[in-house]
């Protein structure tokens, strides 16, 4: 989601905002721009599609030799992704970059159109620009931008130049801004890895605060007062930009999970370790999170309910924020995330800890807000993915989990194997992808398709939510996941003859139960494809993905890289832009 980068020393500012931006693309966006100054002279520059557009554009039409400036990165929110929707925006003596979304942007962009205000785009960004502007005109920089923040509703991080000031000007609410802190120049940035090549150092905003930042100075106000922050020094490595000889980040990534999942479990070989992943003394588990990291939280339901017999509900981190939370004195609320960053995720753990409820947050972005404001966390530790859809961090996010519920079952005295089996999965997954023509044939056959179905009962339902979520999200190949019992009670209907029905198994008990659906909507024309384990497979009629034999406790991370390899090379067939997605975002920073 939307990417801020500003800077203010003595390098040359469009390399350093360019860098950024580049570094910041991961996030997901439509359109980008600059604005760049000598303090006489502002130039924005701005235009739809990639940065390295944006970069073509800045090489023909830069004229200003620039000290300071700001830059974006914008995923459409208020207004289509046009150039005039780009940011930065300029009204006045302000111009600016936002993240988030000003809730009440059209009942003040009325005030101020009657007070002679002319807006040239449909943000809500351009709003915040007039309403500065307007209160520049009677207070000093900092009581006109307290004046600005009170007035707004919604989320926001800003970046600001004033005409006529040498200096930036920072501040937040809801999203993330980061004031990078450099030897004679400063940044400010939405994430670490916008500056990480320039500066380890930073400090975070809190709501309130204003940053303003000179070449040679820094300074931190709040209600107009000068305040003192503790600087911080991320171990971030940045984005490692290489694709390591692949076609695309999410195949390079989805290859990771062999190493990534080594690594992780290395970590709780040793016993010690072990019992920052015991839940057993909780009673009743929320898992709260959005997309993907929702659906890691069904495998997880599952699997704790089965094997530590917690009882475990999942909600969708915008539901669960605004719903009644009925929780007894032993809930645990788990927030599962990627980024660390997702806005409903964030809001649902600050409510959770309102309540004085316990929280624990599955994160890979060691430097998110998460990461910080959780009481307890996991560090899943994938390093940084590019790919908009995630990969490597689901699986991660999913073996957590599976071994939460190994070691709270154990304390329970629940589990008969050994923690060992854990050790098995990074040669089982790369089985698994070495089986890439088998992939390739079966995307082969259903890549022209409209649709397509993912049937399964229990834990092969929650591994249904994912794989179909992933095939749509990268092919645009339309999909559907449904319990494979439930499917005949309406949904049926839109099978149609050829549509690709794809039926995973994984559980002995659940079999026969499961092919049956699965031929029931091969009687109304459907084609099957049957994704299982080799001690199940007995279906040499069908076309299918063997996956080995394991433990109950781990088969899920076999099926998810076969499906997310599936997903993979339908979208290579359908020749979609499979890093990032249309419309999507890989940090959705607003509700
Ligand atoms: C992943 O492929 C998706 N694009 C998306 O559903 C994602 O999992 C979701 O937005 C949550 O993100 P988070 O893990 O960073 O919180």
């Amino acid at each position: 989601m939307c990417g801020i980068i500003g800077y203010i020393g003595s390098r040359k500012t469009t390399e350093v905002l360019l860098k950024g931006l580049y570094a910041l693309e991961y996030r997901g966006y439509d359109s980008a721009g600059v604005a760049i100054t000598d303090n006489k002279d502002l130039e924005i520059i701005r235009s739809v599609g990639r940065v390295s557009k944006l970069e073509e554009k800045i090489e023909k039409e830069k004229k200003v030799n620039s000290t300071f400036g700001i830059a974006h990165t914008r995923w459409a929110t208020n207004g289509e992704a046009n150039e005039k929707n780009a940011h930065p925006h300029k009204i006045g003596k302000v111009t600016l970059v936002h993240n988030g979304i000003i809730e009440n942007a059209d009942l003040i962009k009325e005030k101020l159109i009657n007070e002679g205000y002319k807006f040239n785009s449909d943000t809500d960004s351009e709003v915040a620009a007039a309403l500065l502007d307007k209160y520049l005109k009677e207070n000093d920089t900092l009581e006109a931008i307290d004046k600005m923040t009170k007035d707004l509703t919604g989320s926001f991080a800003f970046g600001i130049i004033i005409d006529g000031e040498n200096r930036l000007y920072a501040l937040r609410k809801d999203s993330p801004l980061l004031i990078g802190v450099g030897e004679k120049e400063n940044f400010l940035a939405s994430d670490i890895t916008a500056i990480i090549s320039y500066t380890p150092k930073y400090v975070l905003l809190d709501v309130g605060e204003v940053a303003v930042l000179e070449d040679s100075s820094l300074k931190f106000y709040k209600e107009g007062k000068e305040i003192e922050k503790e600087i911080l020094v991320s171990d971030s490595k940045g984005v490692d930009h290489s694709k390591n000889g692949y076609d695309h980040y999410m195949l390079k990534e989805i290859m990771e999970e062999p190493v990534v999942i080594k690594r992780l479990i290395e970590r709780y070989n040793e016993e010690e370790n072990r019992k920052e992943l015991d839940l057993s003394e909780y009673k009743e588990i929320d898992i709260v999170a959005c997309g993907s990291a929702m659906y890691a939280g069904l495998v997880g339901q599952n699997l704790l309910e089965e094997f530590a017999e917690i009882k475990v509900n999942v909600y969708p981190a915008s539901e669960y924020r605004y719903k009644k939370k009925i929780y007894n004195t032993k809930t645990l609320v788990i927030l599962v995330s990627q980024s660390g960053e997702t806005a409903d995720t964030i809001a649902a753990m600050r409510e959770a800890q309102k309540l004085g409820i316990d929280t624990l947050g599955i994160v890979n972005n060691p430097d998110s807000t998460i990461a910080r404001e959780t009481s307890r966390k996991i560090l899943t530790n994938a390093g940084v993915e590019i790919a908009v859809a995630t990969t490597k961090a689901y699986i991660l996010q999913v073996c957590v989990l599976a071994m939460m519920a190994f070691v709270s079952g154990e304390k329970k005295g629940l589990v008969k194997e050994d923690f060992s089996i854990f050790s098995e999965l990074p040669k089982l997954i790369k089985e698994v992808q070495d089986r890439v023509e088998e992939y390739k044939k079966i995307a082969k056959d259903i890549y022209k398709k409209e649709s397509c179905f993912f049937i399964g009962r229990g834990l092969d339902y929650a591994l249904c939510m994912e794989g179909s979520l992933k095939l749509k999200e990268v092919s645009y190949l339309h999909s559907e996941a449904y319990q494979a019992g439930e499917l005949k009670h309406g949904t049926i209907s839109l099978v149609e003859e050829g549509m690709p029905v794809l039926c995973i198994i994984t559980n002995k008990e659940l079999k026969d139960k499961s092919i049956s659906n699965l031929k029931e909507t091969e009687a109304r024309g459907a084609k099957g494809i049957v994704i299982t384990t080799k001690d199940l497979d007995d279906f040499d009629e069908y076309e299918k993905i063997v996956v080995p034999e394991s433990s109950q406790y781990i088969v899920s991370m076999l099926i998810v890289p076969a499906l997310q390899l599936l997903s993979y090379y339908v979208a290579l067939n359908r020749g979609c832009d499979i890093d990032k997605p249309r419309n999507l975002a890989k940090s959705v920073t607003v509700e």
